[in-house]
């Protein structure tokens, strides 16, 4: 039997709304794990969690690295061009993503944000071709789990989504293309509208991964 059937699942979640663990997105992530875990089997899962809210900005010599035709040849410990490889390497080792995330703005929180520039770099884990970038990591799947005050997506929606067609780009980009998306639209509505919310995203997960099992 192959390595990969025997190994355990191993899991990469993002989390990142500034409320952590007490979050409605870490909430929704957690039924998700639980799908992943019965999807695991008897392989079982190893989770890393990594909380990105305290991940700093990418800095000048890592715009300056990304601008220049070559890799820099000396790296500092510590520099964002380090954490890059660090961060890559870590989605690398991950067989599925999983990322617990709030809608601020329309789009994705500036935490994960920090993280895709992060992880979307020229030569590492993308190439310019003249048919435009291709991405060159091992593709794999990505589970989203979004909360949002309001709804965005169906017809009570009034307000614009950039979250999820920006991280199908976003990933997309660098060869992630296998991304399931996730809701509890409407934290902001009251407690009836949020058990609601609940309900119908614990009911779509559970349909998926009882699809998938
Ligand atoms: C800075 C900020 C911006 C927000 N922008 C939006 C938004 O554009 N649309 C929306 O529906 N909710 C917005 N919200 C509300 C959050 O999406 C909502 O409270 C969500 O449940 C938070 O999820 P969490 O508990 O995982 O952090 C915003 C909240 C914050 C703090």
């Amino acid at each position: 039997m192959p390595l990969q059937d025997t190994a355990s699942l191993r899991v990469l979640r993002l989390i990142c709304s500034p409320r952590g663990s007490d979050s409605e997105s870490y909430r929704l992530s957690q039924q998700i794990l639980d799908g992943l875990a019965s999807q695991a089997g008897e392989r079982g899962l190893e989770l890393t969690d990594l909380d990105l809210n305290d991940l700093p900005h990418v800095d000048h010599d890592y715009a300056a690295a990304l601008a220049s035709p070559v890799e820099p040849e000396r790296m500092h410990p510590g520099s964002a061009l380090h954490r890059s490889d660090t961060l890559i390497r870590q989605l690398e080792a991950a067989d599925v993503l999983l990322i617990a995330t709030p809608m601020h703005n329309y789009t994705v929180p500036s935490a994960l944000k920090v993280w895709i520039d992060h992880i979307v770099r020229i030569r590492i884990t993308f190439i310019g071709t003249p048919q435009g970038k291709q991405g060159v990591l091992r593709d794999r799947p990505v589970h989203v789990a979004i909360a949002s005050g309001g709804p965005f997506s169906g017809e009570n929606a009034r307000q614009p989504d950039f979250l999820r067609p920006y991280l199908k780009a976003a990933l997309g980009t660098v060869g992630l293309h296998d991304l399931h998306f996730f809701a509890v639209e409407g934290t902001a509505r009251g407690d009836a509208a949020l058990e609601a919310a609940r309900e119908r995203a614990g009911v779509a997960v559970g349909e998926f991964f009882a699809m998938t099992r």
